[in-house]
């Protein structure tokens, strides 16, 4: 195999602020310079890249007046143009500034909190004139460090609020653009609301209009929970809630590490990329990574190609591991045809149940299940050997 190029075919999209990220961590500062945006657009062209997410603050400085801020977006727009990249997915930094050191949507404080919502109203309409179909909401500051310091009940209240207003908002103004809660456990909060998959998905079903609220489930973020990526993923499709994706690489429960995709839980990742492949996920292929702070501008280019390269190798992988007629035979072996049939028959009920006689308990229960061999297969395409 030699090492793949991606194409815009391939879909692949990227955050300005992953690429942009300077280096700044809880314990120094930053190590690069700051990255004009349209130096970014020009750089992820010509690697093969597709399209791009970006917060309002990482393109307009926070308190832009508004003829400045039209320049910057007129700037960008013709940015956007002359390469073809395409503004794939919007969101809104409710993180950074002091005012929301407490939450946006979730504050004990209303006057953050409406205008928290009207930051994200505000990007909402450049979003949809830039053609974003996906709004990400991660709520990284919504949360505490401390029990009394937040009623978890009311806050929820407050978040469900913030999204039906929203829901209400691009409904009036016929937008074509759906919302993407994006989980994690914790980090910068103590404890961060929504922290996982499944919270996330038991909250959208609370909501006035759920049909325009999915997830933008984190490889980082799942597995920071000490979860399975791949299952997560697996679950959010599912559900038809897989509105896009954040990939990138972690070791285990730890800071969020956000290293290049493919780097960190190697085997993870390939399973993440077989669910996607297997579910039909059809939307862009999303990178969320933090190019370490010992690397210059040629290193965050290196590991910018790289989550791309890694995508496909990976991809390739997977489905040579699908196609391999060694592999469909343990699949059938290890009876995975079998779950997909309902364990009812046509018209069956639980009294059919009750009167069906009892199986061999001891043979059933001495019946290996054929996982093993399955997973040294996938592992042997995984190492490059098959
Ligand atoms: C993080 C998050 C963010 C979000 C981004 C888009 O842990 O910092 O992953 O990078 O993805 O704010 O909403
Ligand atoms: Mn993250
Ligand atoms: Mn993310």
């Amino acid at each position: 195999m030699t090492v793949p190029t991606p194409t815009p075919e391939d879909k692949f999209s990227f955050g300005l602020w992953t690429v942009a990220y300077a280096g700044r961590d809880p314990f120094g500062e930053p190590t690069r310079a700051d990255m004009d945006p349209v130096y970014a657009l020009e750089k992820l062209a010509s690697l093969g890249a597709y399209g791009v997410n970006f917060h309002d603050d990482d393109l307009i400085p926070f308190g832009t007046d508004e003829a400045p801020r039209q320049q910057i977006i007129d700037r960008w727009k013709k940015g956007l143009a002359d390469t073809g990249l395409v503004v794939t997915t919007a969101t809104t930094n409710l993180f950074s500034q002091p005012i929301f050191k407490d939450g946006g949507f979730t504050s004990n404080d209303r006057d953050v909190r409406r205008y928290a919502i009207k930051k994200v109203m505000r990007n909402v309409d450049l979003a949809a004139e830039l053609g974003a179909k996906v709004y990400v909401a991660w709520g990284g500051r919504e949360g505490a460090e401390s029990g009394a310091a937040k009623d978890v009940q009311a806050a929820l209240s407050r978040y469900k609020e913030a999204f039906d207003v929203l829901g209400e908002f691009v409904t009036d103004r016929g937008y074509d653009l759906r919302f993407a809660l994006e989980p994690k456990p914790n980090e910068p909060r103590g404890d961060i609301l929504l922290p996982t998959i499944g919270h996330a998905l038991a909250f959208i079903d609370e909501l006035e209009r759920p049909e325009l609220v999915g997830l933008n489930p984190e490889i980082g973020h799942e597995e920071m929970a000490g979860l399975n990526a791949a299952h997560g993923y697996a679950q959010a499709l599912w559900h038809d809630k897989l509105f896009h994706i954040d990939l990138n690489g972690q070791t285990g429960p730890r800071y969020d590490q956000d290293f290049r995709f493919g780097a960190g839980n190697v085997r993870g990742a390939f399973w993440v990329v077989d669910t996607l492949l297997a579910g039909g996920y059809d939307g862009p292929v999303h990178f969320d990574f933090k190019t370490p702070r010992t690397e210059d501008d040629e290193g965050v280019w290196v590991a910018a190609q790289a989550c791309m390269t890694n995508y496909l190798v990976l991809r390739e992988k997977a489905l040579a591991f699908r196609a391999d007629p060694e592999v469909q035979e343990a699949l059938e072996a290890a009876r995975l045809p079998e779950l997909a049939t309902p364990t009812l028959a046509d018209g069956e009920g639980w009294a059919d149940l009750e009167s069906a006689a009892t199986p061999d308990v001891e043979a059933l229960g001495a019946r290996g299940a054929g996982f093993e061999r399955l997973d040294q297969l996938a592992l042997e395409h995984l190492y490059g050997v098959r």
